[in-house]
């Protein structure tokens, strides 16, 4: 009887989330961004599909001034008028932490990868109807192809 009390009063303990030994959680401190050398940056261009594999990353980047205002690219960069996208190639469109997308965007139900976001870039109105990025479109190939490679190498994780 005495231990069904211990245990009754354990578990009570337990639920409310408060039990004596309960250790003080430490929250590890995130780990820095690591930056990519110039070699790894020219090792994992080259590794990219046909043709982002000869992409200009410093056009990329300049591209990419054109999303700043909306988007950061850095591991666990906030969300802004758009979402953080980091590591958005590959991931499931509709779905970055914390963001509130447009219900078109939420029920997309793909992975973007490189056609898609070529596409969506091309024209994001007629992409995606009802989608909430107000952004006019890069209307040229060469320009989208650089932002992208620029995306897959700069803002995903080394791999
Ligand atoms: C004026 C702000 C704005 C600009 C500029 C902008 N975006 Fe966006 N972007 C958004 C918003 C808002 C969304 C979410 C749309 C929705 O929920 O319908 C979005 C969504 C996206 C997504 C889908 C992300 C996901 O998690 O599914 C990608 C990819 C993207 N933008 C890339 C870009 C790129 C690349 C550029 C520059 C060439 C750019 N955007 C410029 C506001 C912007």
């Amino acid at each position: 009887m005495r231990q069904v009390i211990l245990a009754a009063t354990m578990i009570g303990g337990l639920l409310a989330g408060c039990g004596p030994a309960e250790a003080p959680k430490a929250t590890p401190p995130a780990a820095p961004p690591r930056v990519l050398t110039a070699a790894e940056r020219t090792t994992a261009l080259a590794a990219l599909p046909a043709p982002y594999n000869t992409a200009d990353l410093e056009n990329g980047r300049r591209v990419f001034a054109r999303c700043r205002s909306c988007h950061t690219i850095t591991p666990n960069g906030p969300n802004m008028t758009g979402p953080g996208l980091y590591g958005v190639i590959g991931r499931t469109a509709g779905t970055h932490a914390g963001f509130k997308y447009s219900p078109a965007l939420k029920a997309a139900g793909f992975a973007w990868d490189d056609a898609r976001i070529d596409h969506w870039l091309q024209n994001p109105r007629t992409f995606l109807p009802g989608n909430k990025m107000t952004f006019p479109g890069l209307p040229d190939a060469t320009d989208r192809r650089d932002v992208i490679a620029f995306l897959s190498v700069d803002a995903a994780p080394p791999t």
